[in-house]
């Protein structure tokens, strides 16, 4: 009998052994905490289809982003739910707006805690687009197949929010609208009004993808006819993906997304492979759900996969991991 003169077993003999030669990690460092403010006081609301995210007023998102940074996250994403919607998402750039309050309040009461904002108006327009209409006098009509989202009209909305949220104290902002020329656009209007020192997460690479559907309860934000796929991207696309790469960082992007996560390794793996640049991975509504659900039925282990998953985005390449586990996950690592 002849043996192999080379067994890779030998180093899995032991858990030091294991975790010498271990290759990629996950600590809390890389993770970033979504969390959703909404009007009103002492409100929080779950969100049926996200089982532990909540829909919270100021003061309470106040109080989970202090908790988060307690237990060692560094950062949170804002969303926000308005008071009112309007065709043109008016109360995306408010002073006084959702998002605009919560950054204020937390910055206050948290100061080192690093508070990025979602920027786009999906949130905010009463069709739920993430852009501004055209033809939607037709659409009323019926024809909704003539409506488009007008890219060029909506960059100067996308800027007057960004530029809003720097005034509330956003250590960085995040484009999801998907709107070509976006980045330049923001980084342009933030250099103008002395705010070339916040970065721009971009969302490069964001599919027309259906794991965004618990999100879309979680910020209200449904499309009120037809879908995201003019703007956002082909889910059967690989290429592409490094086209948007490619224009978000000449036009100034700091960091690249790409979103979902776990579906979409792939495609973290090959950003990794031709950027320099720091890679976000998102790790979306509809993951956490599938993965909530199986772990409330006593299907699978929730702890041990929330740390494979983390994992795995660590070894395709991803920097930064958003993810609506992050407070789980650094409780869990706390014991
Ligand atoms: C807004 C936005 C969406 C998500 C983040 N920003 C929804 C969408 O594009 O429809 C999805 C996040 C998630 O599913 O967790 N444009």
């Amino acid at each position: 009998m002849m043996f192999p003169e080379y067994r890779p077993r030998r180093l899995r003999r032991t858990e030091a052994l294991r975790s010498m030669v271990r290759e990629t990690d996950i600590s809390l460092d890389h993770l970033i905490y979504p969390l959703f403010a909404c009007p009103g006081k002492k409100v929080k609301e779950p969100i049926g289809s996200m089982p532990g995210i909540y829909q919270m007023s100021v003061d309470q998102v106040v109080e989970e982003a202090r908790q988060a940074f307690d237990l060692g996250i560094p950062a949170v994403l804002l969303f926000g739910i308005p008071e009112k919607k309007d065709e043109r998402g008016s109360h995306a750039w408010l002073k006084s707006g959702i998002v605009q309050k919560a950054v204020e309040a937390i910055k206050k009461a948290v100061p080192d805690l690093v508070v990025i904002t979602d920027v786009c108006m999906c949130e905010y327009t009463s069709h739920g687009h993430c852009g501004l209409l055209k033809g939607a006098k037709r659409a009323k009509k019926g024809k909704a197949r003539d409506v488009q989202v007008d890219n060029d009209a909506t960059l100067e909305l996308l800027q007057k929010v960004a530029l809003s949220h720097a005034r509330a104290g956003a250590d960085m902002v995040a484009p999801s609208d998907m709107m070509d020329g976006r980045v330049g656009a923001i980084r342009e209007i933030l250099d103008e009004n002395n705010f070339d020192h916040i970065p721009i997460m971009s969302y490069a690479v964001k599919y027309a993808s259906s794991f965004y559907g618990p999100f879309r309860d979680a910020a209200e934000c449904a499309p009120q006819f037809g879908d995201r796929r003019s703007y956002q991207m082909d889910i059967a696309n690989s290429r592409e993906a490094l086209r948007e790469a490619t224009l978000d960082m000449e036009e100034g992007a700091d960091i690249l997304m790409v979103k979902p996560g776990m579906p979409y390794l792939d495609i973290i793996h090959m950003l990794r492979q031709e950027f320099a640049l720091p890679i976000a991975a998102y790790q979306v509504s509809g993951e956490y759900s599938m993965i909530k659900a199986a772990a409330m039925n006593g299907w699978m282990d929730e702890a041990a996969i929330v740390r494979e998953s983390l994992i795995c985005f660590r070894r395709a390449g991803a920097d930064l991991i958003i993810t609506y586990f992050a407070k789980d996950f650094a409780k869990g690592l706390g014991n």
